[in-house]
C-alpha cells in the first residue's frame, strides 16, 4: 500500500503533486539522484511521492517543530505500540457522544501542553509514544489540522467538531513506518542539511509561505516568524547550496503577484534561477473561510524539460 501523509498540515502539497511532476529534475529517472532532502518537512507530501516513485537510496528529513519530528521518529521506530494507543483513542472518541467530545479534546490538549516540559527529545521512551499519539489525535480533531502555539509554547488550536475523524489509519501508518526506514530524521533548522548534500542530491524547500495578503497569516507554525528577512536568508542559502554542492534544488512559495502583479520580491532574490507557476486552491484569508484558486511559485536551479519527464510518466 502506498504511504500517504499521516497528518493534515498547513501548506500541505498533496493537491499540487500532479503539477509538481513537471518540475522534478530528470536525474530522478536514471538514478543519478541518490539522496532526497526535505528540510521544511511538515506533512511531507513530496517526500512520500518522490520516495515511492523513484529509486532514491536515502531521504534526509528535518523540521524545527520538535513534536512533529518526535512523531516521525515514533512511527519509524515503534509503530506497533503507537497503533495500540491510537486504537484506544479512536475507540474512546467513537464511543463518546458528540456533546462530550469537546471535553475529551480539551483534556488531551491540556495533557499535551502540561507534559511538554518533561519530554526529553534525545532518547526514545514510552513518553514519546504517548506524545506522538496525542499529536495525531489533536491533529485529526482540532480545527483544520492546524498546529499553532501561543507565546508560552502551548498548543492552542480549538476543537474541530468533526463527526467521524479517522484518528487511526492503521494500514497507512504501517506503510509510512516502512518508508521511513530509508530516512534520516532530525529536529533542525533548514540550513543544517548542508553537510550531507552532494551532487547526487535533490533538495525540496517548502518554507512557511510569505503571507499572500495582509490578513493571511500562514507563518505561525511554531511561534517563529518566517518573514521577508527569513525568506531572503533562505534565498541566500539556496544560492550557496547551488554554487557549493551542484545539487538539484526546488523551492515553492506563495506568489506575491496574486496580490500585486508588479511585486518582484522573489524575482529579486532568486536571480538566475527558473521560475514556474502552479495553481492551488488555498484559504486566502486568516480565518480560512475564503478559499480560491491562486498561483504558487516553484523555483528550480535547473531547466524545465517536460518532454523527458513525459516519457517516464
Ligand atoms: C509549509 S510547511 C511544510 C509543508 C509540507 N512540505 C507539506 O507538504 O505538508 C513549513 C514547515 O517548515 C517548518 N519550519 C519553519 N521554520 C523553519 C526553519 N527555520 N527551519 C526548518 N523548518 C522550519 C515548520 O515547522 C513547518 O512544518
Amino acid at each position: 500500500m502506498k504511504a500517504r501523509p499521516f497528518l493534515k498540515w498547513v501548506g500541505g502539497k498533496s493537491q499540487l503533486l500532479n503539477q509538481f511532476e513537471d518540475y522534478y529534475p530528470r536525474e530522478l529517472q536514471n538514478r543519478k539522484i541518490q539522496k532526497y532532502f526535505e528540510p521544511f518537512l511538515g506533512g511531507g507530501a513530496v517526500f512520500f511521492e518522490i520516495m515511492q516513485r523513484f529509486d532514491v537510496k536515502m531521504a534526509y528529513l528535518s523540521d524545527i517543530n520538535k513534536d512533529l519530528i518526535l512523531t516521525y521518529w515514533v512511527i519509524q521506530q515503534n509503530v506497533e505500540h503507537l497503533i495500540d494507543i491510537l486504537y484506544n483513542y479512536q475507540k474512546k472518541y467513537d464511543a463518546t457522544k458528540q456533546e462530550d467530545r469537546y471535553a475529551l479534546f480539551l483534556a488531551v490538549r491540556a495533557q499535551f501542553n502540561e507534559e511538554r516540559f518533561e519530554i526529553n527529545y534525545d532518547y526514545l521512551c514510552d513518553d514519546w509514544i504517548e506524545r506522538a499519539a496525542q499529536l495525531i489525535f489533536l491533529n485529526k480533531t482540532c480545527f483544520n489540522g492546524l498546529f499553532r502555539l501561543n507565546s508560552k509554547g502551548g498548543f492552542n488550536v480549538p476543537f474541530g467538531k468533526y463527526l467521524n475523524p479517522t484518528i487511526l489509519d492503521e494500514a497507512n501508518i504501517r506503510s509510512v513506518s516502512k518508508l521511513l526506514q530509508k530516512a534520516d530524521i532530525r529536529i533542525a533548522p533548514y540550513d543544517e542539511c548542508l553537510q550531507n548534500i552532494d551532487n547526487q542530491s535533490f533538495v525540496y524547500f517548502d518554507p512557511p509561505y510569505k503571507p499572500i495578503s495582509k490578513t493571511a497569516s500562514f507563518t505561525a507554525y511554531t511561534g517563529n516568524e518566517f518573514g521577508d528577512a527569513e525568506q531572503i536568508k533562505l534565498a541566500q542559502f539556496f544560492n550557496q547550496v547551488h554554487i557549493e554542492k551542484g545539487a538539484k534544488l526546488m523551492l515553492s512559495n506563495s506568489d506575491p503577484k496574486n496580490e500585486n502583479p508588479n511585486d518582484n520580491f522573489f524575482e529579486n532574490i532568486f536571480i538566475n534561477h527558473q521560475f514556474h507557476r502552479v495553481s492551488a486552491n488555498r484559504a486566502i484569508n486568516s480565518n480560512g473561510e475564503k478559499r480560491g484558486a491562486i498561483n504558487e511559485i516553484v523555483i528550480t536551479n535547473y531547466q524545465y524539460e517536460p518532454q523527458a519527464l513525459a516519457l517516464h510518466f
